[in-house]
């Protein structure tokens, strides 16, 4: 049955969310502050690298159960039945989630939500949120986390592993969880505090795994064991599973960092020393450093006048996301330390402050003592690496993302460093 929904935030999650909804049969009605990116949206232009997205807003604008609108209030009406709140909780000085974005829109729209209306959270608040901004409306407010990835959202939205709706009125919860029943997913219905909490708990193991993976990788290093062979032989154990055990230069994105130091906080905040997550923070900042370490070894010590040639920028390949890029991290850090960096992503184009970027990989390599790849692209596998020996300067090739072939360029005559793997 087609639903009349309002979406505000019109980011990563609150397109994907409305242009989803809007495929699934709903009315939707999507908002946002930023007029110049309304009038673009209206347009079919879609800002963000996210396949298939820009497809389903076209659809919805030709089928006309998708629109865009300038500021929440213009997208609240007399019949809107969900209310979904997607605009940005970024990490606040304290390490809290900053919370004002939320409580603008809530405080724009109190006076004219209709009654019978439900207000959904997909952006990720702390545990309580719900239920704490209960007393700013009167309709009832439902924790619906979302669990996309970036470069597979619209994916994700359509092909759910689960549905979560909480909220202390049950039946608003599952008139939130009925907008997706076209879709075959488990649902399950909450109290908003645990809704909230499944959202944490999720994206702060994914990034425990990844630390603890990341370690094993230094581990294998030193021990002279192979950890893309030990992953392998781990990911057979169906209570680990396969997935999201790449060793890799950090986690980073818009996503885990903040939710594991946003965790952190609600933990301290209740007086619970939540060692576990505390040093999976430390290690992902060892593990930065670890690769600035390689880069100095393979410039004899220091990077002070070299030449370096970066090869990715973004946070994970398929985005152009460089919200707290890994790559970006250790870019400016080479760059505070006196290199000359290079830089390519085959997503990024523009200026980038201290860095020369360029379209071309094999410009990126010219003249560099060492090349460093940052993020997991393809297209940097099948590089021709005999070209890419000839550019260089040096010989070494850090590749924090285990994605070339080591045989390929030994054969070029490059020294591949991988992590966690022999050479
Ligand atoms: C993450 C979660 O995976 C989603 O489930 C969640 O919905 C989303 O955050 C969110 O909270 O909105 P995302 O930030 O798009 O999604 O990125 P991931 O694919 O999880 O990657 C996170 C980081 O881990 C990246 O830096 C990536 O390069 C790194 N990573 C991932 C590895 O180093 N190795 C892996 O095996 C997997």
């Amino acid at each position: 049955m087609q639903r009349k929904i309002a979406v505000v935030g019109t980011g990563y999650v609150g397109l994907t969310t409305g242009a989803c909804l809007a495929r699934l049969g709903h009315h939707v009605v999507c908002a946002d502050i930023d007029t110049e990116k309304v009038a673009r949206l209206r347009a079919g232009q879609v800002d963000i690298l996210e396949p298939g997205l820009a497809d389903l807003v076209k659809r919805g604008l030709a089928d006309g159960n998708l629109e865009f609108v300038v500021g929440a209030a213009n997208a609240v009406a007399a019949d809107t039945e969900v209310l979904f709140l997607c605009v940005p909780t970024p990490m606040g000085a304290d390490g809290a989630a900053d919370l004002r974005a939320v409580e603008s829109v809530l405080a724009e729209v109190r006076g004219i939500l209709p009654a019978g209306c439900a207000v959904a959270t997909k952006s990720t608040v702390p545990v309580g949120t719900a239920d704490r901004l209960q007393y700013m409306v009167d309709v009832p407010i439902v924790s619906n986390p979302e669990f996309l990835r970036e470069g597979s959202a619209v994916g994700d939205f359509l092909n759910p592993d689960r549905i979560v709706v909480g909220s202390a009125d049950r039946a608003a919860a599952q008139k939130v969880g009925d907008l997706y029943s076209a879709l075959e997913a488990p649902t399950l219905v909450l109290d908003a505090p645990s809704a909230e909490m499944v959202k944490y708990a999720a994206n702060c193991f994914l990034a425990v795994k990844l630390s603890y993976v990341n370690a094993i990788a230094q581990l294998c290093d030193r021990v002279g064991a192979d950890v893309q062979a030990v992953t392998e032989g781990m990911g057979y154990d169906p209570r680990i599973g396969r997935s999201f055990l790449k060793p890799g230069p950090g986690w980073g994105g818009s996503c885990l960092p903040k939710d594991t130091t946003a965790l952190m906080h609600v933990a301290d905040s209740v007086g619970l020393d939540f060692g576990l997550l505390r040093s999976a923070i430390e290690q992902n900042a060892h593990q930065q450093a670890d690769v600035l370490d390689r880069i100095r070894q393979a410039c004899d010590g220091t990077v002070r006048g070299a030449r370096i040639g970066v090869l990715g920028l973004a946070f994970k390949a398929g985005t152009n996301d460089l919200r707290d890029s890994p790559a970006i991290r250790i870019a400016e850090a080479l760059i505070g330390e006196g290199a000359e960096v290079t830089a390519h992503d085959p997503a990024i184009t523009g200026e980038m402050p201290g860095m020369r970027l360029v379209d071309d990989p094999y410009e990126a390599v010219k003249g560099a003592i060492a090349v460093v790849v940052l993020t997991e692209w393809p297209e940097f596998r099948t590089l021709d690496w005999t070209k890419v020996a000839e550019l260089m300067d040096g010989f070494t090739v850090v590749d924090t993302r285990n994605l070339l072939d080591g045989d390929e360029l030994a054969h070029a005559g490059l020294t591949w460093q991988a992590i966690g793997r022999p050479v």
